[in-house]
């Protein structure tokens, strides 16, 4: 299966595309109140900054650091071996950016539902495809509607736990945990990190300790441990929960 095809892209492997990814992560991160040491004080939401990073890009996706237009290699991976495939499903993609991987999913046949915290991100997502079967909306995922909440068969985020501020992720969990269908499944793709591991983000690589805490209201069916490879780059988690009461 293949994702729809944006042709307005730029080619990623272009030197420019690179150096404006440098320049615009380097002049993102000095705006960042969460890398400042003076600014203890921040919205832990961080709402202002994400605003900013897709207003600042002014439509160049190389501006959008984890913008790699095209969906996740771990999500893509997973959807394409699920023996069932997702068709007819009912999936959210939590935090989509500019919507690769709500595509895929879409393009395997589920109906999804994608939401952003910025308007302009989902805006952007809509543009990029125009035939899209995809529900976009901006949303808060700490302020979800009630019709929501119970309906989804899967709940999908890629990197967007570790974008929260650590202290929110108590909540956050909540938040997706409420959102599942009583059969409903929980797919997280996010970098790893070992319990006694540096952390200084953001982002904030999920740490072991994050899904014990989950337990409390989900059962993990998975949870695999990724080493860096080319396709990841990075030590990973990809893990799939369910409701531990449903
Ligand atoms: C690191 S990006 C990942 C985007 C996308 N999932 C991807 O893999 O390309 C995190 C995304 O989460 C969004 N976000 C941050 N806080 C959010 C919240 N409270 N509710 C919904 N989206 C949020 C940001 O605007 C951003 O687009």
């Amino acid at each position: 299966m293949s994702a729809p095809s944006d042709q307005s892209l730029p080619d990623q492997s272009l030197p420019d595309f690179a150096t404006r990814r440098a320049e615009a992560r380097s002049a993102l991160d000095a705006l960042d109140p969460a890398m400042q040491a003076d600014t203890p004080d921040f919205d832990p939401l961080r709402r202002e900054w994400f605003e900013t990073v897709y207003a600042r890009a002014g439509g160049d996706p190389a501006c959008v650091p984890w913008a790699n237009l095209a969906p996740h290699p771990l999500t893509k991976d997973w959807v394409d071996t699920q023996a069932r495939g997702i068709v007819g499903m009912s999936v959210l993609d939590v935090g989509c950016g500019l919507g690769d991987n709500a595509e895929y999913l879409a393009a395997a046949g589920a109906d999804v539902v994608a939401f952003d915290l910025v308007a302009g991100a989902v805006d952007w997502a809509k543009r990029r495809f125009p035939e899209t079967k995809v529900d976009y909306l901006a949303g808060d995922l700490f302020s979800l509607p009630a019709a929501w909440m119970g309906r989804f068969d899967l709940v999908h985020e890629c990197y967007t736990l570790q974008a929260l501020t650590p202290a929110l992720l108590p909540r956050a969990l909540d938040a997706l945990a409420a959102l599942l269908a009583p059969a409903g499944r929980l797919l997280i793709v996010a970098r790893a990190a070992g319990e006694s591991d540096d952390v200084s983000g953001p982002p904030w690589p999920l740490r072991p300790s994050f899904f014990e805490a989950a337990q409390d209201k989900l059962k993990i069916l998975a949870l695999e441990d990724i080493t860096a490879t080319a396709k990841v780059g990075r030590r990973h988690w990809r893990a799939l929960l369910a409701p531990a009461h449903p």
